[in-house]
């Protein structure tokens, strides 16, 4: 889709869509669309006084013209109640307008940012429509060869400005979401990906092709590197597949040499069938999920390449399928971690930490100013938050506050769930130094306290995304399927200059 913006009145503008937004309980017209109902002989004053809309969250009409104005079709979004508005509201609006344009078959539409009295500058205002527009067409194609003709896409969203004074900001701002938006929804297509199309090999192709035309660095590590290294917890994983594991690591220095380094690691395990302690079939295709994490840490860097953002980052991705075959390992063994550490295996199916544990200690290597770990971790966290909330544990205050601010400005909600001493008595190993599971009470948090064993004593966070990264019902602009979870909300942590200039 392209996305333009452009200076012009929007009542002017020759277009098949006009989208307004309406705050729920308000009657009284300003601005732009109050010109657009002067000219349409009342057509917005209309549904509003009759009472057949109210602009309650995401509630659309659709009005037309009939010859009256360049506009042909007039499409109100309700954005809720003024005192709820936030950019996410937005976000909302903007991707059920698109939707709703796409249904009717509309190729390209408008609309001119309209709302009037909000604390948030305008450009965060078009950052958040594009994203909304963007991030709420997705659709994942490329296995569909039946119906296409009815997954038709919209060609055309146009932004018009009234001065030619914020102009400038606008367009870069459309730019920036257009960025990130495309870093979620490439994270969502590899997500998206069946695992026999996206093998740990694939992945770090991905990653490879990220890397070509950016400021990236892309090297990965194959079995022998690893093993010669020493990774034996994520050689042990990639024991029980034919797919050979892939070490992925992306770097991008856009920042000054002297600037502290920024370590994302995302769990990329391809296909989880849980291994020889393997998992109940029922729902197990939903575990060519597993490589959310990986697959938002290799979007975050790209995007981060792209909006050339001023900070030294490296992504990395510990990539392998857990299978049960002749050679895989088994309950009760014992691995020998890149760091040195021993973990006794209780479960072949708590595999993710194992993978992630040798890629923390490998971020040490870069001597990060904060680590911070993306993975469909635990089912546990699931019970504990339930399917939207990302899990936030970690060992850093100041960072756990930073992924808060970004949050909120994503909307991308996390919860942090406290890492006490207690829980760390319970990955105590026998005959290890650590055992790979905890058990299932607290099993989100005790899959912290082992994580935290290889952050190498540098600031840390995990986020677990087990419940947010695979919606089973749509929101407003994230379609049922994968979610990109993480992709904004880390993209947005980086845009906040975290620590920036600090040691
Ligand atoms: N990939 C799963 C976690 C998961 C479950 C993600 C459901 C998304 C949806 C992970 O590898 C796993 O199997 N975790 C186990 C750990 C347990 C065996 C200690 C779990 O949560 O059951
Ligand atoms: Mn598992
Ligand atoms: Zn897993």
């Amino acid at each position: 889709m392209k996305i333009q913006v452009r200076t012009g009145s929007l009542p002017e503008h020759m277009t098949e869509a006009a989208v307004v937004t309406l705050f729920e309980g308000e009657t009284g017209l300003t601005g732009v669309t109050a010109l657009l109902d002067e000219r349409s002989g009342g057509l917005i004053g209309e549904i509003l006084h009759r009472g057949d809309f109210t602009g309650r969250t995401n509630q659309i009409a659709v009005l037309y013209t009939r010859g009256d104005l360049p506009v042909k079709r007039i499409v109100v979004v309700g954005l809720g109640k003024r005192l709820d508005f936030s950019p996410d509201r937005l976000r909302e609006a903007f991707a059920r307008a698109a939707q709703q344009i796409r249904s009717l078959n509309i190729s390209e539409f408008s609309t001119s940012l309209n709302i009037q009295n909000i604390d948030f500058p305008l450009e965060r205002m078009a950052e958040a429509a594009v994203e909304g527009v963007i991030l709420g067409l997705y659709q994942f194609l490329p296995f569909k060869t039946l119906d296409r003709e009815q997954s038709r896409e919209v060609a055309g969203f146009t932004i018009l400005v009234a001065e030619e004074g914020t102009y400038k900001v606008i367009r870069a701002a459309a730019k920036t979401a257009e960025i990130i938006s495309a870093a979620a929804t490439f994270a969502r297509d590899i997500v998206s990906t069946p695992a026999n199309e996206m093998t740990p090999s694939d992945l770090a192709n991905e990653a490879r092709e990220s890397a070509k035309g950016r400021n990236i660095r892309c090297t990965v590590l194959d079995a022998g590197q690893m093993n010669e290294l020493g990774m034996n917890a994520l050689l042990g994983v990639a024991r029980g597949s034919d797919e050979p594991p892939q070490l992925i690591i992306l770097e991008y220095r856009g920042g000054k040499k002297s600037s502290p380094v920024i370590a994302l690691v995302g769990k990329g395990i391809t296909f989880d069938s849980g291994g020889i302690s393997i998992k109940p079939s029922d729902k197990m295709d939903q575990m060519k999920t597993d490589m959310a994490g990986g697959a938002a840490v290799i979007a975050v860097v790209r995007a981060a390449a792209e909006l050339g953002l001023p900070v030294n980052l490296v992504g990395i991705v510990p990539a392998t399928e857990n299978l049960p075959g002749g050679k895989a390992y088994k309950p009760g063994d014992i691995l020998k971690s890149f760091s040195g550490r021993t973990i006794e295996v209780v479960t072949t199916d708590a595999e993710g930490r194992l993978i992630l544990a040798d890629a923390l200690t490998y971020a040490g290597r870069y001597k990060p100013a904060a680590i911070i770990d993306l993975a469909t971790l635990t089912g546990a966290c699931i019970v504990a938050l339930g399917d939207h909330v990302i899990g936030m544990m970690g060992t850093d205050d100041d960072l756990k506050r930073e992924i808060r601010v970004a949050a909120e400005l994503t909307g991308e909600k996390v919860w942090e769930l406290p890492l006490w001493e207690e829980y760390h008595e319970l990955i105590k190993g026998d005959a290890a130094d650590y055992k790979n599971s905890g058990g299932r009470a607290g099993g989100a948090i005790t899959a912290a306290a082992f994580l935290s064993k290889f952050t190498g004593g540098y600031p840390w966070v995990h986020l677990d995304i087990a419940g947010p990264a695979w919606l089973t019902k749509e929101k407003p602009y994230i379609p049922k399927g994968a979610s990109g979870v993480g992709v904004r909300l880390l993209i947005q942590f980086l845009r906040n200059g975290y620590r920036m200039g600090k040691k």
